[in-house]
């Protein structure tokens, strides 16, 4: 779950039990679900048909600006009509035998109200209103995201007959996000995933309306991010300093493919814990741990005692807050061990001079740092639920407070052989949640769309 209170968006990490009831099983007397027809994923707000059935023309079919366009929506068209029509567009000729139920429909009007932005953020309306009916096809948003979305719907209520001709049913649709906020987290530390499995994951993102790509990129197990001010962490701290590092040139590619798509990128820089791999060309920066009055050999959390990790990390701040446009970064603070801070001899002086006894003292002095280094460079951040439970802030999960959530897929078990299988559909569930009214909770009615959604995506 994603809650946001002033400027803090904090993260909380909740499973979902969602299961799609597929209930072909080996237990089962193999009852397969039937896929539904034309059926959109995640079900729109407001969602009607009729049984009007209308035969589009592949060949000549086109997407239309008839409002507001830019380099964003014309990405869409081109896209949408590949999703739309496939490559099957060109074997329509191979059926000459085509029913017409009524004269084709040859295009879209898609209608944007207002200029595009450049980025999606937060705030981005995600509206529109999709109708189809014997008059035409028309599509309106009013802003380019809520366009996105549109065409997205479109895309899905589209089906071929029998025949092979492609149908859309007679629809009304009027429709808008319950939450702002829907994410997929990645890790990209535990294992490194290349740029296409990133794309192809977006890719299935916008097919289920997810919009906000939180980006784990660094962690205990490697450092993939290329940094231009501290080049040394990659190349000391990637698995592999050439081939499994995200470049300046690849980190813009990718939020330039999540932009088009409507996709907000967040980036993780995850502090004081799950570091080691910024220690191997950070000097000082970790907590050196103390077996009695001996350095063991071992490092701890950054160590939030010296002036040095402050100075780091405002540089290395600075760069990220450019690199990365949208307004949040999230600055990670889960899972931090006090042990090693407690068995160094520097850091108990620290403690002693500030009169703490408490080490979640010394974690809230650290994050409160970060955070006003972060803060300071205009950005908002977002961190994990724990830094303020651990801080004592008191307790806040008012559901009016709720923006939204993620479906999170950590690394260690995951690599471009796996992931996308992994998580998809199995996110889709999570999609839908996130997009449809709290209403549309029933796995039963969910499985036959699951399922024409699945070879959707498949294709
Ligand atoms: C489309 O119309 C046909 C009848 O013409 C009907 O059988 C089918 O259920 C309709 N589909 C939807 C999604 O409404
Ligand atoms: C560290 O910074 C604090 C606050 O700016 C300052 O008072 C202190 O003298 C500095 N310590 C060192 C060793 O530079």
């Amino acid at each position: 779950m994603v809650v946001k209170q002033g400027s803090i968006v904090l993260s909380f990490l909740i499973f979902y039990g969602v299961t799609a009831n597929r209930q072909v099983s080996h237990q089962d007397n193999l009852v397969a679900v039937t896929a539904t027809v034309g059926a959109p994923w995640p079900m729109p707000q407001k969602y009607s048909t009729t049984n009007d059935v209308f035969s589009l023309d592949a060949a000549k079919f086109q997407f239309i600006a008839t409002g507001k366009s830019c380099d964003i929506l014309y990405a869409a068209f081109d896209r949408y009509n590949s999703l739309t029509f496939g490559r099957q567009k060109n074997t329509l000729k191979f059926f000459p035998k085509i029913k017409r139920v009524q004269v084709p429909l040859q295009g879209i009007n898609v209608n944007v109200q207002s200029d595009c932005d450049k980025y999606p953020s937060l705030e981005s309306d995600e509206s529109y209103q999709l109708s189809v009916s014997g008059t035409g096809i028309s599509l309106t948003a009013n802003q380019i995201w809520g366009a996105l979305r549109g065409l997205d719907t479109f895309s899905q209520i589209v089906y071929r007959n029998n025949d092979g001709q492609f149908m859309v049913n007679g629809t009304t649709i009027s429709d808008s996000p319950r939450f702002k906020h829907r994410g997929i987290l990645l890790d990209t530390s535990r294992h490194y995933l290349s740029e296409a499995v990133i794309k192809k994951n977006l890719d299935a993102m916008e097919q289920n309306k997810f919009n906000v790509f939180h980006w784990h990129i660094t962690d205990d197990q490697s450092f993939p991010y290329q940094s231009s001010a501290f080049p040394d962490m990659s190349r000391l701290g990637a698995y592999d300093p050439e081939t499994h590092i995200y470049t300046q040139s690849d980190i813009r590619e990718l939020i330039e493919y999540a932009r088009l798509r409507g996709i907000r990128v967040v980036p993780e820089f995850d502090t004081p814990g799950h570091s080691q791999s910024w220690g191997k060309a950070i000097k000082d920066l970790l907590t050196k741990c103390y077996t009695g009055e001996k350095f063991n050999g071992n490092f701890g959390p950054i160590d939030p005692t010296i002036n040095s990790t402050y100075k780091f990390l405002t540089s290395f701040f600075e760069e990220i807050a450019a690199v990365f446009p949208d307004h949040y970064v999230h600055l990670g603070g889960d899972e931090v061990s006090f042990n090693c801070w407690k068995s160094n001899p520097a850091v108990q002086e620290f403690m002693k001079a500030k009169g703490w006894t408490s080490y979640a003292k010394l974690e809230e002095y650290y994050m409160q740092n970060l955070l006003n280094i972060v803060g300071n460079l205009d950005k908002g951040y977002q961190i994990w639920q724990e830094v303020i439970d651990n801080g004592a802030k008191g307790q806040m999960l008012q559901k009016k407070l709720v923006v939204g959530g993620e479906a999170c897929i950590w690394g260690e078990f995951v690599d471009n052989t796996n992931l996308l299988s992994r998580l998809w559909p199995r996110a889709a569930a999570v999609g839908e949640r996130l997009w449809s009214p709290m209403s549309v909770s029933s796995p039963s009615a969910a499985a036959s769309r699951l399922e024409e959604h699945r070879c959707r995506m498949v294709r």
